[in-house]
This record gives C-alpha cells, structure tokens and sequence, in this order.
C-alpha cells in the first residue's frame, strides 16, 4: 500500500486510474462528447461503455482489446435519470466522469475482480474491512446466477459480506436495447459499527441505500439485447467497469457528499462568494450545490455543442439551467450568476478537459443570454406560482395542470421545474396532464411554439 499524509486529489486519482490499467496493457482512449455519434437509442452520453457499443458486440474492431477512459456521462433523462435527486442528495449529479476499464473478448471476471480490488485496496487504500460487494442472484432476467463471480471475490472479501441481488441492482444495460450483462458492485460502508452480513435479512447495499456508497461497477458483458427483448450472446464475452470519480473522491477524502470533494466544492463556493450578503439567514446547502452541478453539466454541454432551445437534448439543457436560476434566486443570486460558476468550471476542469477552454467564450455568451432571457420572466412566473399555490384548495394535493401550461407557455417555466417546486409544497403535478393542456392552448393560440421533443412528450423523446 502506498503510504500518504494527505489523501489524494481527484485529480491524481483520476491520473493513478490511467496510469494503473495503462501498466496492465490497456490503451488509454479519450473521453467521447456528451452527444452521443449515430446512436439515436441515446439522448446523452451515460456510460464509459457507450463509444465501444459496438465493439462489444462484434460489429467494429478496434486495434487494441483493452481501453482504460476517464468519460464524461450526463445522467438527466432517458434509463438512467438522475436529475430530480441533483443537489439534495450527497450523491446524484448530472454530469458525473466515470472511470472505466474495457475489456473486449479478452480477460474476464477474475481480472476484473483481482485489479478493481487491488486499486481500491492498495492505491487508493481504502479500508477492505469496509467494501462490500454483490453479485447477480439469477432472477428479474433470463440469466443464471452468478455463482462463479461470488466464488472470486471470496477470495478477497469474507462470504458474509457478498450479496446476492436481483436483477434491478445487479444486471446493467445501456438501454432498452444494446449489449448488457450480469454485473457486481463494490460499495463501501460508512456507518459507525461494522457493516452486518448477507445472512441478516433486510441488510447490505440494497436495502441500507444511507449506509452504503456504490462506488464501482463490474459488468460482464455476455449478451445483446435487441429490440424485441430477446438476448442474444455476445460473440466473446467481455468487461465494462463504471466507478463515479466523485464517489470515489468522497470514500477517499472521508467527507460526506459529493460536494464536498475538490471537483465540487469550488464551484459551490463561487456560487456563495456571487451570492455574497445577500445570502438569506437560514439558507440551506441544496440550492447552492444545484448550481455546482448544473453549471458543469452547462458548461460541458455547450462544449459538446449542445445549446438550450425548445426540444429534444437542448430542451434538456435549458431544464437544467433554468433550475440552477430558479434555485439560484432562492438564496440571493438576483443578477445573473451562472456564467460566472461556468467560467470557474473552465478554469477547474480546463486542463484535463481543454475543449472547455476553446469553447469559453461560447459557453460565456449562451448562458449569458439564456440567463437573461429567463429572468425577464422568472420574478413574474414565481409571483404567479406562489399565487396558485396559496388559492389552491387545500384539501387536494394534486395542482391545476392548466397553470403549469400557462406557465410554460407565458414564463418559460419547464413544466418539471414546475413540478420540482410544488413538491417543496408537498403538491403533485400530473406532467402528462400538463403537457396535454401546453398543447390545447398552443393548438388554441400560438404561444410561444414549445415543442417538447419528439412526439411532442418529454417522456417520448426520453424512451
Ligand atoms: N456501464 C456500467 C455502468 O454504467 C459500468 O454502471
């Protein structure tokens, strides 16, 4: 084990991860754009796997069968969602970097464990007394049970901290359709006591989501699923690993949340320092930690040509962004603000990431324009909200679907933003319903022309 008195940075986290499987022959491939090329299945780049799609299928050959990437992933529509849980958990963000190894027809499972043990045991030296692991039980997909994963890890971690899961925690595919596997997940224990055992009911990663931090993810790429649901074998099978370097920074420095780490927490301190006294008495973290995550995911998307507009992925872009405004407003942030938490992302991530520091003046400007136009109408929209909400008649906890569609339609409000906020007043809001309405009025009158994405639903454009 390699002895430190600091902890690592993410940075050199990131950098030892290169370095690790670089000496075990892989060949280090550059992170991928976020927009996803001739893959119409994927709204957003979500996964290290996605750009060896069809290598692991068989259908492209590349010169080398092991990769090692560090990939940009954003997680905010489509399977893999995470953007409601952004900036009220310690651990959800949109735009996240996942450290991976690839593993194309040559070795297996048994490398796979014996590295990802080595890297987190003794590069990193995180405590093995606290990492606990599950395996795919054989049941939720036509799969049997992963025995022969349980038995390798037994060498490494004792039985009683193996779990056996179904399919919902332990089976990983990258859609609907494209190639997938059983898989195994390392998650570290950050109670107090020592973690419990596979043989108590009730306990492990699945159910004690607090207890426990997933931090990486073996998948063992057997098979393809096509697009009537069956699965077809995969011509050899193969590795793809997934670890969320934020997570991992977390276990490392020994903090709590995300937001915490060094990737994050100067952006949320530049959001405070804009905010200044203007800060409100009592102002929580949340709001400020959604600025830090959207203001990534913005200043990353925009470098991937990504910009906010009406349908499709920039409409995605520009929930994200009028999120980080509205929250933003919350806690004293009158002025615009988030291309100013950009800028600080280019200047935080713009060595590892230079494409941010091409696009710097770009990402200046549409967040700035953006930002703008949202505010013409953001103080009205909220005067307006607020005002149905205190007429709203108290005994029903579902809201009016038509103000939702008057307030995308007149304020721009995203009708999930919308929704986001009527849950911090414990009201519901039937988006569908919303939408149906948005559309009614638009077909009565114009308005300000939303198209919500491909067949005219969020939710379509997302499946
Ligand atoms: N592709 C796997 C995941 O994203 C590793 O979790």
């Amino acid at each position: 084990m390699v002895e430190r008195n600091e902890p690592m940075t993410a940075a050199q986290i990131r950098q030892r991860f290169v370095e690790f499987f670089s000496e075990r022959g892989h060949t280090h491939v550059a992170s991928a754009p976020l927009v996803p090329r001739d893959d119409p299945t994927l709204l957003f780049v979500n996964a290290g796997m996605n750009q060896f799609k069809d290598v692991f299928t068989g259908r492209e050959q590349r010169p080398y069968q092991r990769a090692v990437t560090v990939q940009r992933c954003v997680r905010a529509g489509g399977k893999h969602n995470d953007l409601d849980n952004v900036g009220f958990t310690p651990r959800h963000q949109t735009l996240f970097e996942m450290l991976g190894n690839f593993s194309f027809g040559d070795y297996f499972k048994a490398d796979a464990i014996d590295w990802a043990w080595a890297f987190l045991t003794e590069e990193l030296g995180l405590p093995p007394e606290r990492l606990v692991v599950t395996v795919f039980d054989g049941t939720g997909e036509d799969a049997p049970a992963d025995d022969e994963a349980a038995e390798m890890w037994a060498k490494h971690v004792p039985k009683g901290r193996i779990y056996r899961c179904s399919a919902k925690e332990n089976f990983w595919q990258m859609g609907d359709t494209g190639p997938c596997g059983p898989c195994s997940e390392i998650n570290i224990y950050r109670g107090d006591v020592a973690p419990a055992t596979a043989d108590q009911p009730g306990t492990g990663p699945e159910h004690e989501e607090d207890a426990y931090l997933e931090l990486w993810n073996l998948v063992f790429m057997q098979y393809e699923k096509l697009d009537d649901g069956t699965m077809r074998p995969l011509p050899r099978p193969s590795i793809d690993t997934g670890m969320g370097l934020e997570r991992v920074a977390t276990a490392v420095a020994g903090v709590h949340s995300n937001y915490e780490t060094d990737l994050l927490a100067p952006l949320v301190d530049e959001a405070k320092r804009l905010a200044g006294d203007a800060i409100p008495e009592g102002a929580k973290e949340g709001p400020f930690r959604v600025i830090a995550d959207h203001a990534r995911a913005t200043a990353f998307l925009i470098t991937d040509g990504v910009f906010p507009d009406k349908a499709g992925r920039s409409y995605v872009l520009r929930r994200i962004m009028r999120r980080a405004i509205r929250h933003g407003a919350d806690v004293g942030l009158h002025e615009p603000f988030m291309h100013a938490v950009c800028r600080k992302v280019v200047e935080l991530y713009g060595d590892v990431y230079p494409e941010l520091r091409e696009r710097a003046a770009v990402i200046d400007e549409v967040v700035r324009g953006e930002e703008e136009a949202f505010r013409r109408t953001l103080d009205r929209g909220l005067r307006r909200l607020n005002k149905a909400i205190e007429q709203h008649d108290a005994d029903r906890s579902s809201f009016d679907p038509d103000v939702a569609a008057e307030l995308y339609d007149t304020y721009g409000f995203p009708i999930d933003l919308t929704a986001v906020i009527l849950r911090e007043h414990a009201l519901t809001l039937d988006e569908a319903a919303a939408e149906q309405a948005l559309r009614a009025r638009q077909g009565e009158g114009g308005g300000r022309g939303a198209n919500l994405g491909g067949g005219g639903s969020i939710s379509g454009y997302y499946s």
